[in-house]
This record gives C-alpha cells, sequence and structure tokens, in this order.
C-alpha cells in the first residue's frame, strides 16, 4: 500500500469533495421529494435527477474504494489520544458502509418498483436495473431500507462534520487541512 506522507492525494481529495457534494445534494432533493408537492412534471424530474445523480454517486464512491484500497490515509497528529484515533477509524468506515448503501439501496429500490420505469442516466442511456420480481412486493421494504440508509448517513456525516470543524476551528492540528485540494501533496501545512 502506497504511503500518503501527511496530505491525501489531489485524487483523494478531490473524490471526497464531490462525492460529499452528491451526497449532499442527495439527502436535500430526497427531503425535497418527499416533504413538498410539486406538479407532476417537477416532481417526475427530481425523482428522475435523484435516480441518475445517485448512480453517478455510487460509481465515484467504487472508484474511491479501488483508490483508497491502494493507498495508506495520512497520519493522524501524534497529539490525538488513541480513543480519538479510534473513534475517526469507525467513523470513516461506517461513512464507507454508508456511501455504498445509500445508493445501493437506491438502485434496488428503483429496480423492485411495480412501475418498472426505465433508469436513464441523464438521456445518455439506461442504466441496467436488478432483476426483481415485477408485482412489487419488495418495493416496500427496500424503500424502508433506503430511507433508513439516507439518515442513518445524515447523522454520521453530520458528526463527521461537527469533528472536522473542531480540528479545524478548535484545535487547530492540521487534520482539517489534510483533505483540502492541493498538489504536491507531502507536508502538513
Ligand atoms: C458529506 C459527505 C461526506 C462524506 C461521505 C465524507 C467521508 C469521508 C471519509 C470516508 C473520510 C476518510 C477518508 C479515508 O481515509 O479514506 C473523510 C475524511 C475527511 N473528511 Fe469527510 N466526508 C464528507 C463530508 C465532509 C465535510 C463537509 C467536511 C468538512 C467540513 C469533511 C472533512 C473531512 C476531513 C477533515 C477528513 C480527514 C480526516 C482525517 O484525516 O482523519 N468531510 N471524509
Ligand atoms: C448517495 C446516494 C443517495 C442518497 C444519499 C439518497 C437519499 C435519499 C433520501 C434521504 C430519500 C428520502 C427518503 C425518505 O425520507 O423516505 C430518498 C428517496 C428516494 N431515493 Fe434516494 N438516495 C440516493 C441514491 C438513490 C438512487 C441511486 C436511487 C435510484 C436509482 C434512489 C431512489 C430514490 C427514490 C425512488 C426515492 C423516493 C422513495 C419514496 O418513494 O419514498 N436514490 N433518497
Amino acid at each position: 500500500m502506497k504511503q500518503e506522507g501527511t496530505h491525501y492525494t489531489l485524487a483523494a481529495s478531490l473524490l471526497h469533495w464531490s462525492i460529499a457534494a452528491l451526497i449532499l445534494t442527495q439527502i436535500g432533493l430526497g427531503l425535497v421529494m418527499d416533504h413538498l408537492t410539486f406538479d407532476d412534471m417537477l416532481a417526475f424530474s427530481l425523482f428522475q435527477t435523484h435516480r441518475a445523480l445517485g448512480i453517478a454517486t455510487l460509481l465515484l464512491v467504487a472508484l474511491r474504494v479501488i483508490w483508497r484500497l491502494g493507498h495508506k490515509p495520512p497520519a493522524l497528529p501524534k497529539t490525538l489520544a488513541p480513543s480519538a484515533r479510534k473513534l475517526a477509524s469507525s467513523t470513516h468506515f461506517l461513512l464507507y458502509v454508508g456511501q455504498i448503501l445509500s445508493p445501493l439501496s437506491g438502485w434496488a429500490l428503483a429496480s423492485a418498483s411495480s412501475l418498472a420505469l426505465p433508469l436513464s442516466l441523464f438521456g445518455f442511456f439506461d442504466w441496467p436495473l436488478f432483476p426483481f420480481p415485477s408485482d412489487g412486493r419488495f418495493e416496500e421494504p427496500l424503500r424502508t431500507l433506503h430511507h433508513w440508509a439516507g439518515w442513518i448517513l445524515a447523522g454520521i456525516i453530520a458528526g463527521h462534520i461537527a469533528a472536522a470543524l473542531w480540528h479545524g476551528l478548535v484545535r487547530k492540528d492540521g487534520v482539517f487541512s489534510q483533505i483540502l485540494p492541493r498538489s504536491g501533496a507531502g507536508t502538513r501545512s
């Protein structure tokens, strides 16, 4: 596994921030789709956008996981207590689980829907669906799974953002700047 020095590489940072932006947009769209009412055309396009962006997120997350398997993250500062290190690595692991489970459960939900709408990726092509029975009997359990996967991920992200801000604004220990994009990774700023 390649050692990362004291800063995430540009690739890791760009993947982190693009996936973060997509997931926050997806959670926002999920909220809007579920709680506001729109005319049929707008509701349909919000719904299609959420589905297509979700698949794009899944593809970027797959790339991120492949990248991560070959690269060690930068070391945390030595001043950080062992319990805080453990908490950081378990939270990061849960974030990986959540960022995979959320789009995957959405894809399964779209596949199990009795409406069987094609999953168009922005009109370029149709993304394949899982072969669920067409009577929609798995739709409700998968809707519940997608609902909880999204909201549990949102909760973990809230904790992650709070920890990042604590490092960046209170401790000022360089952990926050590790993930900011910059070329020529190597030293802690
Ligand atoms: C919104 C969705 C987000 C997800 C899914 C996410 C996920 C992750 C993951 C999995 C890591 C660990 C990377 C690795 O070692 O492989 C990480 C690191 C990090 N993230 Fe996020 N993140 C998100 C948003 C944010 C935001 C909004 C901030 C800042 C306010 C942030 C700040 C950081 C920092 C500072 C690190 C480096 C921490 C360290 O080196 O221990 N993240 N993020
Ligand atoms: C990062 C990826 C994703 C996140 C974070 C996410 C999050 C959410 C959230 C928070 C909701 C509202 C759930 C509720 O309050 O009940 C939702 C609804 C929905 N999502 Fe996703 N989603 C993602 C990907 C996908 C994908 C890939 C698809 C399909 C291909 C999808 C299809 C749907 C559908 C159909 C609904 C409406 C469910 C209903 O009928 O109540 N999502 N999503």
